[in-house]
């Protein structure tokens, strides 16, 4: 039996399964709380789960888009999406990382010609938890990917 420490939500997005002390780093990138925005967002940190902790994010009134689902997984890469309709998980969805990341993230490279040139940037995944990734133009390696995100 799960405690219930959180307060189900009518309609929005539940972002579930979080690594344990990310949950910041998810509203960040995502860019939350939005300026002017009037959506409830409950954060919940160190969760007990059945395996071990975990955060939870819950949006009220927003579902997230498809590019917000790809920019999570950089950074939880075991969260799950859970769209909210009238109480009920209308939608779950498993974040995925690709083999290749296009465009979510900004090298941190001044000299990449990525930051001189309008060419959309390429990281190839060279580890999954933590994410690392690799600059497909310069090499140059990337870790603190929360902080890089475009
Ligand atoms: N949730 C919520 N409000 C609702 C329904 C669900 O906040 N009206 C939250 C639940 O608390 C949970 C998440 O959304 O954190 C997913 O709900 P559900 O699929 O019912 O939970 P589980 O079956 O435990 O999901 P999983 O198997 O993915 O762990
Ligand atoms: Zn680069």
């Amino acid at each position: 039996m799960q405690e219930l420490k959180v307060q189900p939500i009518r309609n929005g997005t539940v972002i579930d399964h979080i690594t344990a002390g990310r949950a910041v780093a998810v509203m960040r990138i995502l860019g939350l709380p939005r300026p002017g925005s009037t959506s409830t967002i409950t954060a919940a940190m160190n969760v007990p789960s059945s395996r071990g902790r975990k955060d939870i994010l819950k949006i009220e009134d927003r579902e997230l888009d498809a590019n917000e689902v790809n920019k999570i997984a950089l950074i939880a890469p075991n969260a799950t999406i859970n769209i909210v309709r009238e109480y009920e998980v209308s939608r779950k969805e498993h974040v995925q990382l690709p083999e290749k990341v296009s465009g979510l993230v900004k090298c941190p490279n001044p000299n990449c010609v990525t930051n001189h040139e309008p060419v959309r940037t390429q990281f190839l995944v060279v580890a999954r938890d933590p994410v690392k990734l690799r600059c497909g133009y310069c090499d140059r390696e990337v870790a603190d990917v929360a902080d890089h995100v475009a």
